[in-house]
């Protein structure tokens, strides 16, 4: 007898996103997609994985991201790939390879893929909602940018976000506090955390965001970025932070905001989540990134964007309230037909229901009434269609309030050509 084979499962580190939580997932990409639109963003949509050219001159070799985390390959052809890290370098290459007039507002929602170490909030494959704008300098764009974030996490119901600013300077401005970085670095090799004290000098910026008490301490004794921004880089930054002010978004400066990619100049920000552990509680960021297009090859264009990760958001809506967490994800359906007479009734119901726009669901393989009635309490459907022989010789159904707890005025019988309204009328009753 032949072995059955062994069973196989969803690689370490991701996730199958199953109808119980996937309704979530679909009102907060819908949400986000109606907000993009309003304002005046257009879907783009890139290749899973690209020349890791890409990403290693986007994002930066020395980045931990492209040191460590990349999936990358050669394809049978020989070509060496990286699936997509994260958004932004994929959108700035298509920018560069089809030239539209700007200011060019794009927005997605793509799957990334990292390989870090897997714990809750931190996964191999996450998925991001962002917008990227290429062709704009101009600090209102910034404004706009991170009032779509904000505005979003309030039109979701995330109330316990902070978001934090920074800026990093133009090239100029950051090259000049990397030196000095660099030379306070030097100074201090052997206080650094082991990881670093190594690795320091490749990228200096990575020590800043190093979590380890032995790198925080050398760091908050080094030089501030605050302090090495030139005169045009202070006042882009003011008029960002103005611009927040005005609108009544709340902002709060870190000047050790660097973030983990190479591509940023000037505005950096980033929303945490109050209601998450403090290792995973970015629940978005971004910034400008003024260079990238010229580094991916295109022409000098500025750009400014944010990421999302659509698990973190998830996550700090149930810590912050389960309830309206449960109603999120609620995928019931309004109506679910029981059929006794052998589901060709339920085939008719069904499509004109659905058709009049109701959600509607029945049973299938010849079920026994007790089976099917089973069936309709398990799919949340408000109201339940009954059709048996007696109903289908005198054109009539009997609907049945499944919520409700009178059990006497629990069900009637109704004219079958007045299912429609019937329908309606019975669903607004249930829903007050
Ligand atoms: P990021 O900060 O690396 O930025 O990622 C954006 C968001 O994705 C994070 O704030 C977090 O919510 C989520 N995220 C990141 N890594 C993971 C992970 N391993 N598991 C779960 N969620 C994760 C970017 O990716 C930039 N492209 C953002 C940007 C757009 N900058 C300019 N434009």
């Amino acid at each position: 007898m032949s072995e059955q084979p062994k069973q196989l499962v969803a690689p370490t580190g991701t996730h199958d996103v199953l109808p119980d939580s996937s309704r979530a997932w679909e009102r907060l990409v819908g949400t986000f997609s109606e907000m993009a639109h309003q304002w005046g963003f257009g879907l783009v949509l890139t290749p899973m994985f690209e020349d890791v050219a890409v990403f290693n001159r986007g994002i930066g070799e020395e980045s931990d991201v492209a040191r460590k985390e990349m999936y990358v390959f050669e394809d049978r052809g020989g070509r060496t790939l990286a699936l997509r890290p994260e958004g932004t370098a994929s959108v700035v290459r298509a920018f560069v390879q089809h030239q539209p007039t700007t200011p060019w507002k794009a927005w997605y929602v793509t799957p990334a893929f990292r390989y870090e170490r897997p714990q809750a909030g931190r996964y191999r494959q996450h998925h991001q909602l962002g917008v990227e704008v290429l062709g704009t300098e101009d600090p209102f764009v910034d404004v706009e940018v991170i009032a779509l974030a904000w505005r979003f996490f309030e039109t979701i119901g995330l109330s316990q976000i902070r978001l934090m600013v920074n800026s990093m300077g133009h090239a100029e401005c950051r090259e000049a506090f990397v030196v000095s970085l660099r030379s306070h670095l030097s100074s201090q090799e052997s206080n650094l955390c082991d990881e670093h004290a190594k690795s320091w000098s490749g990228n200096p910026l990575r020590v800043i965001d190093c979590k380890k008490r032995e790198c925080r301490t050398v760091v908050d004794a080094g030089p501030s970025i605050a302090d090495a921004l030139c005169e045009e880089c202070a006042t882009h930054f003011k008029h960002v932070t103005d611009g927040l002010t005005a609108i009544g978004v709340p902002w709060e400066r870190n000047v050790k905001l660097v973030r983990g990619f190479d591509y940023y100049t000037r505005t950096t920000f980033e929303f945490v989540s109050d209601a998450l552990d403090g290792a995973q509680n970015a629940v978005g960021g971004g910034g400008r990134y003024d260079q990238l297009a010229e580094d991916l090859g295109g022409k000098p264009t500025a750009g400014v964007g944010f990421g999302s990760g659509i698990e973190r958001l998830l996550l700090a809506l149930q810590a912050e309230d389960s309830l309206r967490f449960e109603k999120l994800r609620d995928a019931s359906i309004d109506v679910f037909v029981v059929d006794t007479t052998g589901g060709q009734e339920a085939l008719q119901i069904c499509d004109l229901l659905r058709r009049n726009g109701f959600a509607a669901d029945r049973a299938f393989d010849g079920r026994s009434m007790k089976s099917q009635l089973k069936a309709a309490d398990r799919s949340g459907a408000r109201i339940a269609l009954l059709v048996g022989p007696q109903e289908l010789e005198a054109g009539t159904i009997t609907i049945r309030d499944l919520r409700a707890t009178d059990e006497g005025n629990r069900q009637k019988l109704v004219p079958r050509s007045e299912l429609v309204n019937v329908v309606r009328e019975a669903i607004e009753t249930s829903m007050n």
